[in-house]
């Protein structure tokens, strides 16, 4: 057994390791409290330090952001009339797949949802009017609606993040998981990142604590390899995943159509989209980028390329993406160990400021560091964008009032014969 004095010398050898690659990095603020803090805390917080990624920190400066977009070209989509012309088949195929134990689901869960403003999982959200209805609930309705007509269920994967991942667990337990087999729906938790103030520096969240928020929605597939649920995917010969953002309460899960359409196509990602209400709608676009499927925000493209007509008299760029694509698994083990961009997003970081008060910022104050799920796309050398009715399939929250909010969405859910 260690001797009280040698575990202390161990203890502040410890400190000292910190405090060197602090130093090194130009973080050594983080330890500033190091003194005051319980014997517990102080193990806590370096292990903290220990265990996160400080290089993410390197992506401060724009120009690392900035790589230079390819060439831009059109990627046309598969459109409500084809897939009206062969829907049958495509549903039939589809369901095959999904009885055959093929088709999993991955919703995403782990954001902060910071815009919504409540301190609670975004899934948690209730959202009815005369009774309860929350995101989660809605989710597994949709997901109901698929696995009725198929006749067996879907593997639900669920990621959370350090900051949500209890609250959630419990929430699908004490609301017995909607009607969803509890055997069906596993959590798994995605990687941190530190968040910084604009000069780089790293909040501390408490005196113990070091500010960290999720690492974004781009790094599920490789948490879920890392948590080990991912056994599940190969132990059932899993062949497609469907991911998908939490807060579209309209969102269609494991839709048998966009399935069959998936695996009639050969392709190697799906993508949902929804044609563009104007030429100059904000959304994301999906296109090609140097030849390959990729998704561009509306500020890069130019003016010219947002009017440019295809020859069908079209928009060239028509189609923004929705957050629900299908992936193919063995194109996900491909890329598994690529690395992919880490975007700098500035948000609202709660910290601590000099004089030890713990403030909530209600502008933003810094970056956090994230990889996205769009950049998985231009992995791919396959991609079909797959084209649906945004009134039936889209009703984002993402703020509290106006567009794409609470209100916005609870209209869709009407429109959608969902009673409030
Ligand atoms: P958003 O980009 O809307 O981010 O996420 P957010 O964190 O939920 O909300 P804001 O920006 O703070 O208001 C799109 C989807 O990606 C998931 C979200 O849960 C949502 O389903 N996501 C986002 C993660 O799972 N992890 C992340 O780190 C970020």
């Amino acid at each position: 057994m260690m001797t009280t004095n040698k575990w202390k010398e161990g203890k502040r050898m410890n400190y000292e390791k910190t405090l060197k690659k602090l130093e090194e990095i130009g973080q050594q603020h983080l330890l500033k409290y190091y003194d005051e803090l319980s014997a517990k805390e102080q193990e806590a917080l370096l292990a903290q330090i220990d265990e996160t990624d400080f290089s993410v920190i390197r992506f401060m400066d724009s120009e690392a952001q900035e790589e230079g977009r390819g060439k831009i070209e059109p990627l046309a989509a598969m459109q409500l009339s084809e897939i009206a012309a062969k829907e049958q088949h495509f549903t039939q195929v589809g369901l095959e797949a999904i009885r055959r134990g093929k088709v999993g689901a991955v919703l995403l869960a782990g954001g902060m949802g910071t815009r919504l403003g409540s301190d609670s999982p975004k899934g948690v959200y209730n959202i009815g009017v005369t009774k309860d209805l929350y995101i989660f609930e809605c989710l597994i309705r949709n997901l109901m609606r698929v696995t009725d007509m198929a006749g067996n269920f879907v593997y639900l994967f669920v990621m959370t993040s350090d900051k949500n991942h209890e609250e959630t667990v419990r929430f699908f337990e004490t609301h017995s998981y909607f009607g969803y087999p509890g055997e069906y729906v596993k959590f798994f938790k995605q990687e941190m990142a530190p968040a910084v103030d604009y000069g780089g520096k790293v909040f501390l969240e408490e005196k113990g604590k070091m500010a960290t928020s999720p690492n974004g929605n781009g790094g599920w597939f490789v948490s879920m390899a890392r948590s080990g649920i991912l056994d599940i995917v190969h132990e059932t010969g899993m062949e497609w995943l469907n991911v998908f953002a939490v807060d579209n309460v309209l969102q269609n899960i494991a839709d048998p159509t966009f399935v069959g359409a998936c695996i009639e196509d050969e392709c190697m990602v799906g993508a949902k989209v929804v044609r563009k209400a104007d030429p100059d709608e904000k959304v994301g676009v999906i296109c090609l980028e140097d030849g390959k499927p990729s998704i561009v925000e509306y500020y890069e493209l130019t003016d010219e390329m947002r009017h440019q007509k295809n020859e069908q008299g079209d928009y060239a760029y028509n189609f923004g993406v929705i957050l629900n694509y299908l992936f193919r698994v063995s194109e996900l083990e491909r890329i598994i160990s690529h690395e992919l961009p880490l975007h700098r997003v500035e948000k609202k970081i709660p910290y601590m400021d000099e004089a030890g008060n713990e403030v909530k910022p209600q502008e933003p104050n810094g970056y956090k560091f994230e990889q996205l799920v769009l950049d998985m796309i231009h992995e791919m050398d396959k991609c079909l964008p797959y084209e649906v009715v945004r009134e039936k399939e889209f009703a984002p929250i993402k703020n509290k009032e106006g567009i794409d909010s609470v209100e916005s969405a609870r209209a869709l859910l009407k429109k959608n014969g969902v009673t409030l």
